[in-house]
């Protein structure tokens, strides 16, 4: 099964993301978390990525594309992967199509978390995220048990460099300019699935899980 989350900064992609590759065994590639590990590192690529991600623009194109193609043709999405924030321009969803269908591949569904605009701005400048294993925690919404660390691994929590108001306003612009187009190809393409993301983490996961395992069934993926 192979699946795109689709959705503004701040709607839950990863946080959902994951509790679908947990669940159904498939990899969670965030391209976010690639290039903020890369930054981490300090490696060329990874620093010139970092330069473009503080501010919340766009990576360009050529860039992420490459990287992301050479990703899912891993052994470890042989039976899927789940995409979380990669294509968000039409040029990376016209790629991934191609590289796909030359192998014999496609994408089967693509989950659009939908949330209110001041929602988003409140998920964001509230998030705090683990330095090492990409899960992410809220300081009102999703607590941590123990303030400042992972529940799932204990590592230190950290607030992202592009969380701050400034690049927030920017990347919520990016995402109505580049990505929202998105949601017209996929819908031509009949694969898109709306899901109502204002709702509380578990009701969300609820929904997407119960769409999930009823495509599943029906032999849809
Ligand atoms: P990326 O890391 O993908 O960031 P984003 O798209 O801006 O999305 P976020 O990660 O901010 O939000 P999310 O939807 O994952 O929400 P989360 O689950 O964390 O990209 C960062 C940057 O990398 C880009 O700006 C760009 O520079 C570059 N980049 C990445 N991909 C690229 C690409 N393809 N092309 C070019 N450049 C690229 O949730 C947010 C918060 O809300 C958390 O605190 C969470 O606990 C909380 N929360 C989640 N769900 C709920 C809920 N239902 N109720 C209450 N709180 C909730
Ligand atoms: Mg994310
Ligand atoms: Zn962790």
């Amino acid at each position: 099964m192979n699946v795109v989350f689709l959705g503004p900064p701040g709607a839950g992609k990863g946080t959902q993301a994951l509790k679908v590759s947990e669940f159904f065994g498939f990899p969670h590639i965030s391209t976010g978390d690639m290039f903020r590990k890369a930054a981490s590192e300090g490696s060329p690529l990874g620093l010139k990525a970092k330069s473009f991600m503080d501010k919340g623009d766009l990576i360009p194109d050529e860039v992420v594309t490459g990287v992301v193609i050479d990703r899912i043709a891993e052994e470890d999405c042989g039976s899927g992967f789940i995409l979380d924030g990669f294509p968000r321009t039409l040029p990376q969803a016209v790629e991934l199509d191609k590289a796909l269908g030359e192998s014999g591949d496609k994408l089967d569904i693509v989950i659009n978390i939908d949330v209110d605009r001041s929602e988003l701005v409140r998920r964001l400048t509230g998030r705090r995220m683990c330095t090492s294993c990409g899960s992410s925690f809220h300081v009102t919404f999703n607590p941590p048990a123990r303030e400042g660390f992972c529940d799932s691994c204990g590592s230190e929590l950290f607030q992202r460099a592009d969380d701050s108001e400034e690049s927030v306003v920017n990347r919520l612009k990016i995402y109505d300019e580049q990505t929202e187009p998105l949601i017209e190809y996929y819908g031509q393409e009949n694969i898109l699935k709306t899901i109502d993301g204002g709702r509380s983490i578990d009701e969300v996961s609820d929904s997407i899980s119960e769409f999930l395992n009823g495509s599943k069934k029906h032999n849809v993926v």
